[in-house]
């Protein structure tokens, strides 16, 4: 129970709604938005996420924990869009913000920093005479480009910042973040201002976080990957103008977020790529082929198995949902009489990558195998493949994809279901010791 009280001075906007006759439209009369007009971020992978590019009035809110990287992408987009930028600053000060693009090497003059954290201040500021000055200026310099009346995007950075004196409670709280979101939404849809929200999540999923917003928003972003880590997956959870099933690919670095257009290069480690002829690989280890979005993604998947001291041994994985871990264990158990209840296992995937499809279940169970044989696999192996419960291996979406990426980078014999039809058999067939 999230207790908001409404301050007295917002009853006139509810009176004012009372009564009012509104107005019906005929559909076909409505006049329809012409495609084409997305503008492109200049980032690939951004527009990727985005289905094409930035629409008019389209609001998105970028979602992720805190330092992940949120900040650094839109003030890289900021330098990218042409027009002025406004950008909200109600997390960290200007000087702040000041020293960080100059680490990104952003020198753009149409980046305009708004320390404000009050949000009809914010509205009152973008909605200024300032910018239909700007806009007039624009016009003498152009007779192509439109009158702008406002800035052509507006950054919110974070929405947890940002209060309206309209409510008690103090920013962060449910109240207080729904009601800025919905002002600065409604602003933004107005007046056709693309507008990007950061909303930060916390490990426990705060209640405040960007849940509340998602169905005021058009398009939802959610920012992956480990901190530690450089890879950052960027991900559309909804999206009103394009598809969700694409995602962008970013490593952290020095100079800020890069794209990666070469994605398995960041997740194969010096141990698993091919290496010279003769060269052996360590046992434990095994290549999947995974796919994010409609690209096909080489990772490794690593494990280790070493005798317990423990009553209940430890199954430990990282990237893995622990449960899909369990079963694969038991089907190794019951299934190809690998014996594993007194040995500990640790399963990793290498890189920081979170991998939620079946896809990857036979390279875990081979790499489980391999660990407790001690044996590796050849060299320019690797396994795609769902592993069930009889200890069968099914043939997972777009294994023809998946194949043709790995052989591009040189791994040429596919552990499939077409190939083995029941994990005993791969298992033998790979794995034999002696
Ligand atoms: P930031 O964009 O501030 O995260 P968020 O806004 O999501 O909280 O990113 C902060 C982290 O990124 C911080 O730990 C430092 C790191 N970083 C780099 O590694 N390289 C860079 O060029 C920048 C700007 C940040
Ligand atoms: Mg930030």
């Amino acid at each position: 129970m999230v207790e908001t009280v409404i301050s007295t001075r917002t009853k006139r906007t509810v009176r004012s709604a009372q009564g009012r006759k509104a107005e019906l439209v005929q559909l076909t009369s409505i006049k329809k938005e012409t495609h084409g007009q997305r503008t492109s971020t200049k980032i690939t992978e951004l527009d990727r996420v985005l289905g094409g590019g930035i629409v008019s009035g389209m609001v998105t809110l970028v979602a992720g924990e805190p330092g992940i990287g949120k900040s650094t992408l839109l003030l890289q987009l900021a330098s990218n869009v042409e027009g002025n930028v406004v950008y909200v600053a109600g997390e960290e000060s200007a000087t702040q913000i000041a020293n960080r693009a100059a680490r990104l090497g952003i020198a753009n003059p149409n980046i305009q920093i708004l320390e404000e954290t009050d949000v009809d201040q914010i509205i009152e500021t973008v909605s200024s005479d300032v910018w239909r000055v700007m806009g007039a200026l624009e016009k003498k310099n152009s007779h192509t480009s439109p009158i702008t009346h406002h800035p052509s995007l507006l950054i919110i950075d974070s929405i947890q910042t940002l209060t309206t004196t309209d409510l008690t409670g103090i920013a962060g709280a449910v109240g207080q973040v729904r009601e800025s979101a919905g002002r600065l939404t409604a602003w933004a849809k107005r007046n056709s201002v693309p507008m990007f929200i950061v909303g930060h999540v916390t490990k426990e999923g705060t209640i405040a976080g960007p849940r509340v917003l998602e169905h005021m928003v058009d398009t939802v972003i959610w920012f992956e990957g480990e901190r530690r880590e450089q890879l950052r997956i960027v991900r559309a959870m909804k999206n009103r103008f394009g598809p969700t099933d694409e995602v962008g690919i970013f490593s952290m670095e020095e100079s800020g977020l890069k794209e990666v257009d070469n994605p398995s290069n960041l997740f194969l480690g010096p141990l698993s790529t091919q290496g010279s002829a003769g060269q052996s690989r360590p046992s434990g280890s095994v290549i999947t082929a995974i796919m994010e979005g409609t690209r096909p993604m080489l990772v490794e998947i690593q494990a280790l198995v070493a005798p317990t001291k423990l009553a209940f041994p430890r199954r430990t994985s990282s990237g893995i949902d622990q449960r899909r871990l369990e079963l694969i264990i038991a089907v190794l158990g019951r299934r190809v009489g690998i014996p594993l209840w007194d040995y500990d296992i640790y399963v990793n995937v290498a890189g920081g990558l979170k991998i939620e499809e079946p896809g990857a279940d036979l390279a875990v169970a081979l790499a489980i195998a391999s660990a407790f044989k001690d044996k590796p696999l050849r060299v320019g192996t690797f396994a795609v493949g769902e592993v069930g419960l009889l200890g069968e291996i099914r043939e997972v979406a777009q294994t023809e994809r998946r194949t043709k990426e790995a052989k591009r980078l040189g791994f040429s014999t596919p552990i499939t279901a077409k190939d083995s039809s029941t994990l005993s058999q791969a298992v033998g067939k790979y794995l034999a010791t002696g």
